[in-house]
Formats: structure tokens, C-alpha cells, sequence
């Protein structure tokens, strides 16, 4: 069967998750391709990306979780292919690194915009990750394990989709609370959002941070400059200047994680996935 894992990846998680993926699926003889579709070739190229897509039986779609939804490009690709005349003729899954609150409302959104696209739900994957400034090691025998079970489940399964009802009922938030103030969410992700510095005089203009950011956001016009507008708050340019000349308060980061549960609650157990 030809097996193709789409996704983006910021700082990394979701790739090596996507390889991982790849490594578990291969044994059981499949074809294996993978897409990153914030890098180039692929970057914005969706017509090339769609085509991809077509030609494949089975598409794994991968996402970090990013203020408890999909990350901006796999929600732009989502719309690409909902706006296609033609449907797709794929089965697919969800996979999704996350830090700390997650991800009924994603996996939910997702499903019922491929459910109007005609496309089956085979599956969907929960990886508990740690936040891009961490430096516990990823993955853990733990994850490794996860995906593996996955994966022979959906073997043991045949690939088959999951009824809509029975997506609705497992995607959707775990706990109550999350349900009620579900409006709320997406506006608590955003004060995550750190507020990103440039400091020029460490800056060599080597433009590692222009090629590496998903979202064009940075520019060089004599000074390298971020554009607020655009800037996607995923501080993978933080995580990638050589020369430490990009900043944001990752300290506050566990602060406000932890905040944001209290708040919100978790929603479902980490370390999940649904066949
Ligand atoms: C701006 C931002 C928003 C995030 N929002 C969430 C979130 O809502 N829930 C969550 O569990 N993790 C969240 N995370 C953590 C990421 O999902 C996690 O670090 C993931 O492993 C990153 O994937 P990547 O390494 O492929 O970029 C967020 C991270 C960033 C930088
Ligand atoms: S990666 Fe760092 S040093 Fe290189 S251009 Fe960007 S800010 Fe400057
Ligand atoms: S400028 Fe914004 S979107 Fe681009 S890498 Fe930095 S944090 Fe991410």
C-alpha cells in the first residue's frame, strides 16, 4: 500500500515523530514517502502537494499542536483540499506532538472538515512531546512504543474508517469543563504567544532564521526584521539562530502552561490514540 505522512514541523517534534511513523509502518511492507510541507521543495507548493496526496491510499496528516488546533499550514493545506472539485480518493489519520493541552477540538475540527470532503478517518495519534525549549530527549522508549501499537493496529484494523459518530464521540473534549468555555480556548493558546526580540548587534545576517521560518515571516532589509503580522509564535527562529540574537521569555512558557491547565483542565490523556 503507498503510505504518504504529510506534515510541518517548527522545531522538530512532528518530523521525528512522521519518521518514526515511517519506520514502524515499513516492516509491514508498505510504501513509505514523506512530505514536509514547511520546507522546500514543498513550502506553499500546494498544488504539487495535493498531486502528492492523489497519488497516495493512505495519507497521515501531521501537525504540532498549536493553541490546541492544527499548526497554521496543515490548516491552509486542509482548506486547499476542501476547495478541490475533485475528492480524494485517500484514507487518512491525524498525528499530533503535543506539550500540554490538547487535542479533542483539533482531531474533532479536523475530522468533520474530511468528513465534508468525503474522506475516511482512519486513525489519530497523540504524542505527548516537550515544548521546543526543552532539552528532555525525544522520543522516549515510551513514545516509540506508542507508535509502534499504533500502527499495528491499524494493520490489525485493515485501515479501515472509523464511523463518524464513533470520531465525534472519542475526539470530542474530555473534560466538561473544556466543552463549556470552548470559545475561550483558542484565546488562552494566544497568551501564549511571547513576545519575540531582536538584538542586532549579535546579528550576522547569516539568514539561517529567513530560510528556517514556516511562515516568510522574516526579512532582511539591511537589518534582519520579523514582521509581526505574519509571525506564527512557533520561535523556531529562537530556537535557530547560531548566534542567540533572537529572544522570547521561554520561562514563562511552563508558567503559563501550567496556568492554562488550571484554567482549562486537560483534556484527554496524553500518550492516546484512536483506531
Ligand atoms: C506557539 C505555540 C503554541 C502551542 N500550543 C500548544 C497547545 O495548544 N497544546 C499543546 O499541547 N502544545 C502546544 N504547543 C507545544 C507544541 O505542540 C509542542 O512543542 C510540539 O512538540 C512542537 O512540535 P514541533 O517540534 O514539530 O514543532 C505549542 C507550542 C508553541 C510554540
Ligand atoms: S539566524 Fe540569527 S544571526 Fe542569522 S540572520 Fe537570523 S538573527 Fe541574524
Ligand atoms: S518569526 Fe515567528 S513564525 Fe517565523 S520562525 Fe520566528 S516565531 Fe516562527
Amino acid at each position: 500500500m503507498k503510505l504518504l505522512l504529510v506534515f510541518s514541523s517548527p522545531n522538530g517534534t512532528t518530523r521525528t515523530t512522521a519518521n518514526l511513523l515511517k519506520k514502524a509502518f515499513l516492516p509491514y511492507g508498505h510504501e513509505v514517502e514523506i512530505l514536509d510541507i514547511g520546507r522546500s521543495p514543498w513550502r506553499e507548493n500546494h498544488a504539487d502537494i495535493l498531486q502528492e496526496i492523489r497519488h497516495a491510499e493512505v495519507v497521515g496528516f501531521g501537525s504540532p499542536a498549536y493553541h490546541m488546533d492544527f499548526f497554521q499550514p496543515l490548516l491552509s493545506l486542509f482548506n486547499h483540499m476542501a476547495a478541490q472539485s475533485e475528492p480524494f480518493p485517500i484514507r487518512a489519520f491525524f498525528f499530533l506532538p503535543f506539550s500540554g493541552i490538547t487535542t479533542g477540538k483539533a482531531f474533532l475540527r479536523a475530522t468533520r472538515q474530511f468528513r465534508r470532503m468525503q474522506i475516511p478517518v482512519i486513525g489519530a495519534i497523540k504524542i505527548q512531546a516537550p515544548h521546543f525549549h526543552h532539552t528532555q530527549p525525544f522520543p522516549t522508549p515510551e513514545t516509540e512504543h506508542h507508535i509502534h501499537t499504533f500502527v499495528s493496529e491499524l494493520e490489525i484494523k485493515k485501515y479501515a474508517p472509523i464511523p463518524w459518530q464513533m470520531t465525534e464521540d472519542q475526539f470530542k473534549p474530555f473534560t466538561p469543563k473544556v466543552h463549556v468555555i470552548r470559545p475561550l480556548i483558542h484565546w488562552v493558546g494566544k497568551l501564549r504567544e511571547l513576545p519575540i526580540t531582536m538584538e542586532p548587534a549579535l546579528c550576522t545576517r547569516c539568514g539561517k532564521c529567513i530560510r528556517e521560518c514556516p511562515a516568510g515571516a522574516i526579512h532582511k532589509n539591511g537589518l534582519v526584521q520579523i514582521e509581526a503580522s505574519l509571525c506564527l509564535h512557533c520561535y523556531h527562529c529562537v530556537a535557530a539562530c547560531p548566534k542567540q540574537a533572537i529572544h522570547c521569555p521561554v520561562e514563562k512558557l511552563d508558567a503559563m502552561m501550567q496556568r492554562n491547565i488550571q484554567i482549562i483542565g486537560q483534556e484527554i490523556p496524553a500518550n492516546q490514540y484512536y483506531v
